[in-house]
């Protein structure tokens, strides 16, 4: 098979490098790439919303199979895209139609989703403009913390956790009447507060059977002791120790099975992943969100656990034969530690000199945000690398991770010390 993968993160490294591996890989491309995935694949310049380009690209390559790193291209339809035209109807594709990304694309619709199929999660009410003030009133009726979300996609910033009333309303106000968020916050969901410790399931489904595969925590600040600015992850850890099997039975019936049956019952077209954002409030999973793609860096510890063929796994789903391919997941765990530039998630400057790439290491070196300048590998992103080790015990392989770093180098390279360690 021939395949390309979008996106250029650590998570499409991470699907290039495991997709590699498999026998039925013939050529593997990924659009646009990045310096990692170009020593294992063939870097295309392309947008991942360019769907005419993608189109020629699909074409040109004889490509069979289309893995959708981000959620942008699956908002904007790029599975309905290739379903309705002549030239591409038969090119597999893993990732959900325009409708079953909605779980993702608009907080409110989730919300509905959840309530509709009883699917445990905050209480909740959105609003828009014309009812801002009902929305201020419904702020008087809750306790602090108030969580504001902007009903679409805002680059992973749409939600404000607040301690302060006036500060909720002004934030409220500046989202629906001034569009802090654009387009996105022209709707707010405002919900009930969760308070506990979150963990992520990933599920993998063709719209009838599913796999549960390996649950991962990220790491989202930016400091140690989880402090400071949300990033988009500054590390992971899978297996998450806190997810028993007990509490796993529960994630399953209370939340997998009525999720993916609620797909079905909706008649939506999803072949591809759910990554679902848990709190585990007392003994009790709730959802805090739906994502329609897998999570970066919880990609860096999930699929180097899977130890059956992936490309196996994308091929079944994409033709509704998941039931056909059990699953295989090694009791090791994995730890990922993100490498960053200094100044992320804030300012921070491109084009540092990456030294260390070419350690003897047990680690593997996924590539973030990197590319090529001259032959050099150079940082052209927040987020560069993602070290990720395996071992029997999680502790080692986090040490693992940090030996790697600690010879890996670039101009104000920045890392937490501290992944796992609440664990
Ligand atoms: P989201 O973009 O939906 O993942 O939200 C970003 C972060 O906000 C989550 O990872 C949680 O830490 C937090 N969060 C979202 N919703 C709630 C909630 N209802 N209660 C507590 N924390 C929440
Ligand atoms: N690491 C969180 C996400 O991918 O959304």
């Amino acid at each position: 098979m021939n395949i390309l993968v979008l996106g250029s993160g650590g998570r499409e490294h991470t699907f290039t490098h495991q997709i590699a591996k498999s026998p039925k890989c013939e050529r593997l491309y990924v659009a646009p790439g990045n310096a990692g995935t170009a020593q294992i694949a063939t870097n295309l310049k392309l947008g991942v919303t360019d769907f005419e380009g993608i189109k020629t690209a699909v074409l040109t390559h004889s490509i069979d199979l289309v893995v959708v790193g981000p959620e942008d291209p699956l908002v904007q339809g790029i599975y309905d895209f290739f379903k309705n035209d002549p030239a591409l109807e038969n090119v597999m594709i893993v990732g959900p139609s325009a409708e079953g990304a909605a779980l993702e694309g608009s907080k409110e619709r989730a919300k509905e989703f959840m309530a509709a199929h009883n699917i445990p999660t905050a209480a909740y009410e959105s609003f828009t403009k014309e009812t801002l003030v009902q929305g201020k009133a419904f702020l008087e009726t809750l306790t602090p913390p108030y969580v504001l979300k902007a009903d679409g996609l805002a680059a992973g910033k749409g939600v404000l956790i607040l301690q302060d009333l006036e500060q909720a309303k002004a934030e409220l106000e500046s989202m629906l009447a001034h569009e802090k968020f654009g387009a996105a916050s022209a709707k707010v969901v405002i919900e009930e507060f969760l308070d506990g410790i979150e963990l992520s399931v990933f599920v993998l489904t063709d719209g009838n059977a599913y796999k549960v595969l390996p649950t991962a925590k990220d790491y989202k600040r930016i400091g140690e002791g989880d402090q400071g600015l949300n990033t988009g992850g500054m590390g992971a850890v899978s297996p998450v120790p806190f997810a028993t099997p007990e509490f796993m039975e529960k994630i399953e019936s209370r939340i997998v099975k009525p999720t993916v049956a609620g797909i079905k019952k909706e008649g939506l077209i999803y072949q591809g992943f759910v990554f679902i954002g848990l709190i585990k409030v007392g003994d009790d999973p709730y959802v805090i969100e739906y994502n329609v793609r897998m999570g970066d860096p919880e990609t860096e510890v999930v699929l180097p656990r899977i130890e059956t063929d992936l490309l196996t796994l994308l091929a079944a789903t994409s033709r509704g034969e998941l039931d056909t391919v059990p699953l295989v997941v090694t009791e090791d765990s994995a730890a990922t530690v993100m490498a960053v530039s200094g100044g992320y998630p804030e300012a921070y400057e491109k084009g540092k000199t990456i030294h260390g790439l070419q350690q003897q290491t047990e680690s593997v070196i996924f590539h973030a945000g990197t590319a090529l300048d001259n032959e050099q590998v150079v940082t052209s992103g927040g987020r560069v690398l993602a070290v990720t080790s395996l071992d029997e015990d999680f502790r080692e392989a986090i040490k693992k991770s940090y030996q790697t770093l600690s010879n890996l180098s670039f101009d104000k390279m920045y890392y937490r010390k501290d992944i796992g360690f609440d664990l």
